[in-house]
Formats: structure tokens, C-alpha cells, sequence
């Protein structure tokens, strides 16, 4: 090829750029979080967790979607474990339970009692052929003399209900007028069709933001792998399951796009993002197989190392851009995954094009995440590592970098430590803070907005080290900013 045919592009990182502040009458109290995950799937803040196995299972997935994100359940986890994970999540909060624990009317007591035991329920409704004619609570138990007696000679047949029309007002209403703990949802014909419970109502009102589904569950998803999906899927699926991740290292590949369109065509209903990708081509590809949401990055993870080792990979902010503009075209979200340092690298991924951005090594410190406590020279850590490093494919992730089984392994990842940060709550709490400021900052009330503002500056080396704190020994660490990654050190 001749040298003038030769065309070497710029790919530019967070670090390289700013995105430049606007006129704004938005504070960022005001701004609005809310976004577009895949499909019909909307999350209250635009992030999720990553499919790694020392960030996100049920409790960080349960965590983080409480405040409105969400989490994806990692496939080093055996099928059945990662589906019963997903369930886990999924009952966690409830608003009307579809399909509540029944017992007939002419069962015995012990046998309605061995149920509430067997469900770890403390009551249970009971029917006459699908009809609601009263509830066993551990009220009725009380003063019990004889459990071979017949439920409906010991239930309470004056019930308190709702109708399918209800909403959290009433049901509310109900729950204070006549302090109950469960409230019965029957139809016209007095069919029982759901269950509310005082407990999930409180659950309700602790979390406003939490992330849920139609039937006002939390919202969870899970990463498969072309190799294993058809194990999987139907495991999630009856789990409950949102979303799934096609989650690999090179989702532009056959095996990739196949599965992608494979999952479509026979599971039509199911929300699938495909990735990762860096290229609009790749974008394309993923979105032509029928992908709901592509997921951009290649090598820009914290433990990642596939750039050093394969010598490929794109700079995250212009592969974000790149694939956002083609993702676009075709009304396709985007999720900019890896690579998130600050709050601030939320901000100019979302002005970059992303609808939601995916999180590692951030959340790997938390409480909630499942990498192990490390103590350190006197100070807490924990575990994190790549889902290429050896130890992770070791435990089963290797389909994620087409890995064969046997081979001598060719890691395109770390392992490590990161300090721990205590609970999920106050860290996301800094981390969407900070996005909002930036959307202020540049007069976007919404996500939408700001995914349009694409106002950058191409900053040197020089206003890259004016961006962080400089000239000064920093004594007290703030909770959104670490010495550790930048500042000076006494
Ligand atoms: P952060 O920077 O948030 O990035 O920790 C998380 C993302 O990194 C990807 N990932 C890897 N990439 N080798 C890689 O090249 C690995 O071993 C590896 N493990 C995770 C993944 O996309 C994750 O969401």
C-alpha cells in the first residue's frame, strides 16, 4: 500500500478531553437521570455493573437496582446458580406477587403451616377453586388446639381486598385504615390474582428510584456467552430474567452475531445487548443480528490488559463516539463499558453518545461486591480481577476470549486489588452527582439532552494535570476523589 493511501485516525480517551460547559438555567438537583437501557427497559440512573466475578451477583445487583441502575449477574456463575441468582433479585421486591402461595379451604392446618414454613411466608391465602375465601396467619395459629383441623375452620374469612385497578395510593390506604399485612388483588368474579404486601410497600417507599419492571420488580440481567446461551436462556427466562448480555471480548464476530440473531428469532420477547464492540461496523453488525443495545469498548478496562497483549483496541471516548453515532441512526442505545476513573468520565461518556455507562473496578471495593476482603499493611481491600486474567478463566470465563479448554492460557487481563469503599448507597450517590453537576454545567435537563450538547475541547498533557489537583498535599480525601489516582501523595 502506497503511504499516501495510508490514513492513521485519532483516538482520543476520557483523559484527552472536556466536554464544554453552556448557558444553563438547569441545577443539578433538577436533572433527570432517567434513561434508556435496551428495548423497553428504562433505568432511573444510567448505570450498570459489570458481568465480572468479583463485581456484580445478587447482592451488588440488588443494591444498584434499588437506586435505579442495574446489575448483570456474571457467567462464571454455573447456569443453575446464575438463574437462581437472577430470581433472587427478582423477588426481592415485589409489587403485586402474581402468583401467591395458596392453600384449599378442606386442607388440614399442619399442612398450610408446613407451606408457610417450606416459602418462609408468614400467612397464606385460601381458595376454593381458585376463589379468594380467606387468609391463615400466624394470628389464627395463636391458640391452635389441633392441627389436623380443616383450614377453613380456623382462617379469617372476613377479608379486607383490592381490585386489578389498584395503585400504590390505595392499596396504601388500606394498609393504614385497617393495619394489615397483606392485602388479596381478586378480579370481578373474585378469582384471586395477586397478593400486595405491607413489607414490599415499605420496600417501595425506602427506594423511589429503584429500577423495576411492569410488575414493579427490580430489574436484573445476565451474561451468556455464544458458547452456552442455549443452556442459559432457559434458566433465565424462568428465572424472570430482563435482559441478557452476549457478553464477550470481540462481539464482532460470527459466533457473536449469531447468537445474537439466534436469541431474537427464538426469544423474541427477551431484551439482548450485544458486545463489546469499538467500531461502527461492529455497532452495525450487532444491531443488523437485532441486538436492543450494543456495548462499546475494547481494552479500555482498569484490569485489562487485551490492548498491550493483542496490540488492537480503540480509545474509549472515540470508540463511544463512533458507535453511538452509527447506534443512532438505527435507534439503538449504547452502553460504555470500562474505563470509568471518575464521575466525571459518566459525564463525557453520556455527552460522548452512551445512554448508560458499565462499571467495574469502581464497584469491585464495595460491600456488596463478591470479591474477597484483603487486609493489607493495616488497611482493607478487596479482590478484583479481570474475567481474562488466568484465575478468572481458570473458574470458567475463558468463552469470553474464545479460550479453548486445555490450552495453555494467553490472559488478557489482571488480577488485583482495589480499596474497599464500604456500601453501594453513598458511593453511586457521588458518582451520579457528579453527572448530574456536569449536565448542569452544561444546561441539559435530561440524558437525551446531553447526548446531544457534543461540545468537546482536546485538552495536552498539560491541562490534564491543571484538571486534577495540583501543587498542593491533599490531607483529606474526598469521597469522589482519590489520591490513589491522581493527586499527590504525602
Ligand atoms: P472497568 O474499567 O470499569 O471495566 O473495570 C470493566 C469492563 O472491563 C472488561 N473486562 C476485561 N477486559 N480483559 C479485558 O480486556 C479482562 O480480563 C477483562 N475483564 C473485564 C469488561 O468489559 C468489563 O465490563
Amino acid at each position: 500500500m502506497k503511504m499516501e493511501n495510508l490514513s492513521i485516525t485519532e483516538g482520543l480517551s476520557f483523559d484527552d478531553v472536556l466536554v464544554v460547559p453552556a448557558y444553563s438555567e438547569i441545577i443539578p438537583k433538577h436533572v433527570n437521570t432517567r434513561t434508556r437501557l435496551a428495548g423497553h427497559i428504562t433505568l432511573n440512573v444510567p448505570v450498570l455493573s459489570a458481568a465480572m466475578d468479583t463485581v456484580t451477583e445478587d447482592a451488588l445487583a440488588i443494591a444498584l437496582a434499588l437506586e435505579g441502575g442495574a446489575g448483570v449477574l456474571h457467567m462464571n456463575l454455573k447456569p443453575e446458580e446464575q438463574a437462581r441468582q437472577v430470581g433472587r433479585v427478582k423477588r426481592f421486591l415485589n409489587w403485586i406477587i402474581d402468583r401467591p402461595v395458596t392453600v384449599e379451604q378442606t386442607e388440614t392446618v399442619k399442612q398450610a403451616m408446613a407451606l408457610m414454613e417450606k416459602h418462609g411466608i408468614s400467612g397464606v391465602l385460601v381458595v376454593s377453586q381458585g376463589t379468594l375465601v380467606g387468609i391463615l396467619t400466624r394470628r389464627d395459629l395463636r391458640f391452635l388446639d389441633n392441627p389436623e383441623k380443616k383450614v377453613a375452620e380456623v382462617m379469617t374469612s372476613k377479608l379486607i381486598t383490592e381490585t386489578e385497578s389498584v395503585n400504590l395510593e390505595s392499596a396504601q390506604a388500606k394498609f393504614n385504615t385497617h393495619r394489615i399485612e397483606k392485602l388479596p388483588v381478586v378480579d370481578g368474579t373474585g378469582k384471586l390474582v395477586g397478593l400486595i404486601t405491607v413489607k414490599d410497600m415499605e420496600k417501595h417507599q425506602k427506594f423511589p428510584e429503584a429500577a423495576l419492571d411492569k410488575k414493579g420488580r427490580l430489574i436484573v440481567g445476565a451474561a451468556v456467552s455464544p458458547f452456552d446461551y442455549r443452556q442459559r436462556l432457559p434458566l433465565l427466562l424462568e428465572n424472570m430474567v430482563d435482559f441478557v448480555v452476549v457478553d464477550t471480548a470481540h462481539g464482532d464476530s460470527k459466533n457473536v452475531i449469531t447468537c445474537v440473531a439466534d436469541i431474537k428469532k427464538n426469544h423474541g420477547n427477551i431484551c439482548v445487548i450485544g458486545g463489546n464492540v469499538a467500531t461502527r461496523e461492529g455497532a452495525r453488525h450487532l444491531i443488523e443480528a437485532g441486538a436492543d443495545a450494543v456495548k462499546v469498548g475494547v481494552g479500555p478496562g482498569a484490569i485489562c490488559t487485551t490492548r498491550v497483549v493483542a496490540g488492537i483496541g480503540l480509545p474509549q471516548f472515540t470508540a463511544i463516539l463512533e458507535c453511538s453515532d452509527e447506534a443512532d441512526k438505527h435507534d439503538i442505545p449504547v452502553i460504555a463499558d470500562g474505563g470509568i476513573k471518575y464521575s466525571g468520565d459518566v459525564t463525557k461518556a453520556v455527552a460522548a453518545g452512551a445512554s448508560t455507562v458499565m462499571i467495574g473496578n469502581l464497584f469491585a471495593g464495595l460491600k456488596e461486591a463478591p470479591g474477597q476482603e484483603i487486609i493489607f499493611e493495616g488497611r482493607m481491600f478487596k479482590e478484583f480481577r479481570g474475567m481474562g486474567s488466568i484465575g478468572a478463566i481458570e473458574e470458567g470465563s475463558g468463552d469470553r476470549y474464545q479460550a479453548v479448554k486445555g490450552d495453555v492460557i494467553v490472559p488478557e487481563g489482571i488480577e488485583g486489588r482495589v480499596p474497599y469503599k464500604g456500601e453501594l448507597k453513598p458511593f453511586l450517590f457521588q458518582l451520579v452527582s457528579g453527572l448530574k453537576k456536569g449536565m448542569g454545567y452544561c444546561g441539559c435537563k435530561n440524558i437525551d439532552e446531553m447526548r446531544r450538547h457534543r461540545k468537546f475541547v482536546k485538552i495536552t498533557a498539560a491541562g490534564l494535570k491543571e484538571s486534577h489537583p495540583h501543587d498542593v498535599y491533599i490531607t483529606q480525601e474526598a469521597p469522589n476523589y482519590s489520591v490513589r489516582y491522581g493527586g499527590l501523595r504525602l
